[in-house]
C-alpha cells in the first residue's frame, strides 16, 4: 500500500466509526447565529484550525472544499452561500462522502435555513479535482495537505491553482512543524494519515504556496496543536507542532518578491510631518501601518532609525499595503 492508500483506509474506518478529537484544536467552533451542527458532524470534525472566514466570503462566492471528512466546514460554509450547488465538496473515500452526506442530512433537519442541495458533493482527489480550470472563487483545505509528501504537496498546489478563478484564494488550515519532523517519524504511514508527521516548517510550507505561483499569502491565526513527546515519538526532545491558517490569492507575484502578511506593522517614530518610502508607503508619526514582512525587511534597512517594527501578531485579514 502507498501512503495515500494508507491514508485513505483511515479516513475510511473513521468515517464508519468516528475518532472524537483526531485533530481538533483548542478553539471553540465557528458559532454562528441560527446554526446548529448536529452531534455526530461534530465528532467528526477533523480539522486543524478554520478555514471558514466570514470576511472573506461576500460576493456569494462558489466553493470548493477538498476533504469533505463529515462535512462540517461544507455546513458552515453553505451559512454564507446559501443556494444549491454553491460547495462543492470532493473526497476520494466512499464512505467519508457517505457520513458527509447523512450528517447534512441530518443539519437539514435541525437547521431551517439549510438545504443539503446547497452542497455537491463529488468523487475526487486533491491531485485531479473534478473542475474546469479558472472556476471557483474560493478553495478550502483543512488538516489534509500536511498529509502529502513534498512533490504530492506541489502535485495538490498546482491542481488548486489551476481551478481557482484569478483573484480567487485557496484556505487552508494544517498543522506546521517548529522545526523538521525526523525521517523515522515522516515515514510511518500512519502518523502521517493522522497529521502529526507529514508537517512542513512554517518557511517550507509558505515557499510551497510562493513556488506554486500566488502571490499574496496571509495568516489568519498560528497557535500550538500537538506536542510529540521523547519516549512515544523517539526523539532527543520534544517536537511542538502548530496550527496554522492562512489564505493565498491567486494574483501575480510582484517583481520583488511574494507578500507575505503574518501582522506585523511599521511605524514611522520620527519628527517630520510624515515619511514616504517612494515605494507606495506613505506613514504618519505614531500611527502603525500594516505590511508584508518584505516591506517590514526593506523598511527596517532603509530607515533603522525611524521606523519601529512590531513583531508578527499571525494575525492580518486585510489592511495596509505590501
Ligand atoms: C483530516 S480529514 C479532514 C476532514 C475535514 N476537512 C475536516 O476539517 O473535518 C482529511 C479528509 O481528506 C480526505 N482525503 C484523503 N485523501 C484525500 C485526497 N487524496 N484528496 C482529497 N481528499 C482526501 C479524507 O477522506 C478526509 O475526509
Amino acid at each position: 500500500m502507498s501512503y495515500l492508500e494508507t491514508t485513505a483506509k483511515f479516513y475510511s474506518d473513521v468515517a464508519e466509526d468516528p475518532m472524537v478529537g483526531l485533530c481538533c484544536v483548542q478553539s471553540t467552533p465557528l458559532q454562528l447565529p441560527g446554526l446548529n451542527v448536529p452531534t455526530l458532524m461534530q465528532e467528526m470534525n477533523y480539522g486543524c484550525g478554520t478555514t471558514v472566514h466570514p470576511s472573506e466570503l461576500s460576493g456569494d462566492p462558489t466553493v470548493l472544499y477538498v476533504g469533505v471528512g463529515g462535512g462540517i466546514e461544507a455546513l458552515q460554509f453553505s451559512y454564507f452561500s446559501r443556494r444549491p450547488q454553491a460547495i462543492i465538496a470532493v473526497d476520494p473515500v466512499d464512505s467519508m462522502r457517505v457520513a458527509a452526506q447523512r450528517n447534512l442530512a441530518i443539519a437539514a433537519a435541525e437547521n431551517d435555513w439549510f438545504d443539503t442541495s446547497f452542497v455537491d458533493i463529488r468523487e475526487g482527489d486533491a491531485f485531479n479535482l473534478p473542475l474546469p480550470d479558472n472556476s471557483v472563487d474560493v478553495m478550502a483545505q483543512n488538516c489534509l495537505f500536511n498529509i502529502f509528501e513534498p512533490n504530492d504537496l506541489a502535485r495538490a498546489l498546482k491542481e488548486a491553482y489551476r481551478v481557482i478563478k484569478p483573484g480567487g484564494r485557496l484556505v487552508m488550515s494544517d498543522p506546521i512543524a517548529t522545526r523538521p519532523i525526523p525521517l523515522h517519524l515522516q515515514q510511518d504511514e500512519r502518523l502521517r494519515a493522522l497529521c502529526l508527521s507529514g508537517a512542513l516548517t512554517y518557511n517550507e510550507y509558505i515557499q510551497a504556496l510562493i513556488d506554486t505561483g500566488f502571490g499574496q499569502v496571509e495568516i489568519r491565526a498560528r497557535r500550538p496543536y500537538r506536542l510529540l513527546g521523547k519516549e512515544t515519538y523517539k526523539l532527543n526532545q520534544p517536537l511542538l507542532l502548530e496550527s496554522l491558517d492562512s489564505v493565498a490569492f491567486k494574483v501575480p507575484i510582484p517583481p520583488d518578491g511574494a507578500c507575505v502578511f503574518t501582522g506585523k506593522t511599521a511605524v514611522y517614530a520620527g519628527n517630520e510631518d510624515y515619511l514616504d518610502d517612494r515605494a507606495g508607503h506613505i506613514m504618519q508619526p505614531g500611527i502603525p501601518l500594516a505590511v508584508c514582512d518584505k516591506t517590514a525587511t526593506n523598511l527596517a534597512s532603509r530607515f533603522p532609525n525611524d521606523i519601529v517594527l512590531t513583531p508578527s501578531t499571525w494575525f492580518y485579514d486585510g489592511g495596509g499595503c505590501c
